[in-house]
């Protein structure tokens, strides 16, 4: 599918003069989404995932790439290198259960590109994305330790709220 007319790429800088572009993920965006997570450390996969994880499923990358694009989205931030070979720094997605308005986000960005903006960018546009797809609400769960990700979704106005039968984590829910 090409969206690049229908869902055209945002630019965003990154500091020294550098930029990144957010755009919807694509079928050919297999190889990227390896190399992003192969270079996240343990704990941010751990944070991601809520558990090791040292490979991810083929299933799970099927899954990120096969997308209806309206009830399931997925967005990637993407930089490109001087010799033009894109590197993907960061995604952002949601899932819809059949049937529902409630979508469920998840986020992961790069170490190597952290606190430059881009989970925040990340959210942003998916926020925007649900929006335009008439979600009704944006949730997540998010492990109670994972402070940086708490504060990102409370400043984007996200309601934090414990979970009654498991304090390891919290739900964060947004009213699009
Ligand atoms: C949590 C995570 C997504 C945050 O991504 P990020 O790109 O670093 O987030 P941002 O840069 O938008 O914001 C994070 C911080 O950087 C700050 N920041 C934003 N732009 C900045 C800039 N240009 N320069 C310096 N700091 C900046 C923000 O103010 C924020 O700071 P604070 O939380 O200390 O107040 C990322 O650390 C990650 O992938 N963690 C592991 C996986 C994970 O936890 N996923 C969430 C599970 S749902």
């Amino acid at each position: 599918m090409n969206l690049s007319a229908t869902h055209p790429q945002k630019v965003y800088p990154l500091g020294d003069g550098k930029t990144y572009a957010i755009r919807p993920i694509q079928p050919n965006d297999r190889e990227r989404i390896i190399e992003l997570f192969n270079h996240l450390s343990p704990e941010s996969r751990y944070l991601r995932f809520a558990h090791a994880i040292s490979k991810l499923p083929d299933a799970f990358l099927d899954e990120i790439l096969e997308l209806d694009y309206t009830k399931e989205m997925a967005l990637v931030a993407v930089i490109q290198s001087q010799t033009g070979v894109e590197e993907i720094v960061g995604i952002s997605r949601y899932v819809t259960p059949p049937n529902e308005q409630v979508c469920e986000f998840s986020l992961s960005v790069s170490d190597s590109y952290a606190t430059h903006g881009i989970g925040t960018h990340l959210m942003l546009d998916l926020i925007a994305y649900a929006k335009e797809n008439q979600l009704q609400e944006m949730l997540g769960y998010v492990l109670s330790k994972n402070i940086k990700m708490l504060h990102l979704v409370s400043e984007l106005g996200f309601q934090i709220s414990n979970l009654d039968d498991d304090p390891d984590f919290k739900t964060a829910s947004l009213l699009l």
